[in-house]
């Protein structure tokens, strides 16, 4: 039964990490986002990171709630800030890659990414990624992740979901789990501050769960089916449609699905 983190167990998984980052941990919030939010404007430093047991207003993507459960469930958020300028398309897609690396870490190499911020395991969501701008030039990433299965979950959520029980032999702790995922982001949050997207563009590829499948991407104003492509160096979905040119998919408010044929 999970309840907090034991803090020396996660800094000996930290290791040489450890010092860049300030974990606190709560039974119970909102959203670990949006507290987060609200510490950055009153100056909270860069590696704070907010985990809570229960969240009982869980924010996902496109105004989604997001469900999880204190068992079954890794909930939390991290403030991170990135030099002035620095361009910021291909922020969730350079977070994916980090929560894939760091899973495969501890031996789940299986991970796909769903554009722009789904993490895929066996064809179904593992978790979600969102990022928020903050006060001062902060970031907030709130990671979302399905440990064990949850059967209550089935009749809440409207989509097929896997968790990371499904992949391993033995679940890591929580805390080797946090750890792995959090070494992986300070390495590709810093790839990102040096050179943007671009580096880690072929790594997200190479996790391309709908590469070739036909999808259909709505958003308020447009609504496009076509072959899944790869992303460009900026992040951008590009969709093929066949005898028309090949259309970049910036905007990240969009929905995305599979078409079965
Ligand atoms: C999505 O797939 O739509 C994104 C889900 C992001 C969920 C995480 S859980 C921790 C953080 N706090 C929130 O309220 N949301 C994010």
């Amino acid at each position: 039964m999970a309840s907090g983190i034991d803090f020396a167990l996660l800094r000996d998984h930290l290791a040489t990490v450890s010092s860049r980052f300030d974990v606190d941990w709560l039974p119970e919030c909102d959203s670990t986002n949006t507290q987060l939010l609200a510490r950055a404007t009153t100056g909270a430093a860069a590696g704070l990171v907010l985990g809570a047991e229960r969240q009982t207003a869980g924010r996902g993507r496109r105004g989604r709630r997001w469900h999880a459960s204190p068992d079954c469930s890794l909930t939390f958020s991290l403030l991170w800030r990135l030099p002035v300028g620095t361009p910021l398309h291909g922020l969730s897609l350079a977070v994916g890659v980090a929560i894939a690396q760091g899973l495969a870490t501890l031996g789940c190499d299986a991970i796909q990414l769903k554009w722009p911020n789904d993490i895929w395991l066996n064809g179904a969501k593992l978790g979600g990624v969102l990022v928020e701008t903050a006060a001062q030039g902060g970031l907030v990433i709130g990671i979302g992740l399905n440990l064990r299965r949850d059967p209550a979950w089935q009749a809440d959520v409207d989509q097929a979901f896997a968790a990371l029980e499904d992949a391993l032999p033995a679940l890591p702790t929580r805390e080797a789990t946090l750890a792995a995922i959090l070494c992986a982001l300070a390495e590709v949050l810093d790839c990102f501050a040096d050179a943007g997207f671009a580096p880690l563009r072929e790594a997200w590829c190479a996790r391309n769960a709908l590469l070739g499948q036909t999808i259909s991407v709505s958003s308020e104003n447009m609504q496009e089916r076509g072959i899944c492509g790869q992303v460009s160096a900026e992040g951008a979905l590009i969709l093929n449609r066949p005898g028309q040119p090949e259309l970049l998919i910036n905007h990240g408010d969009v929905s995305l699905t599979r078409v079965q044929s």
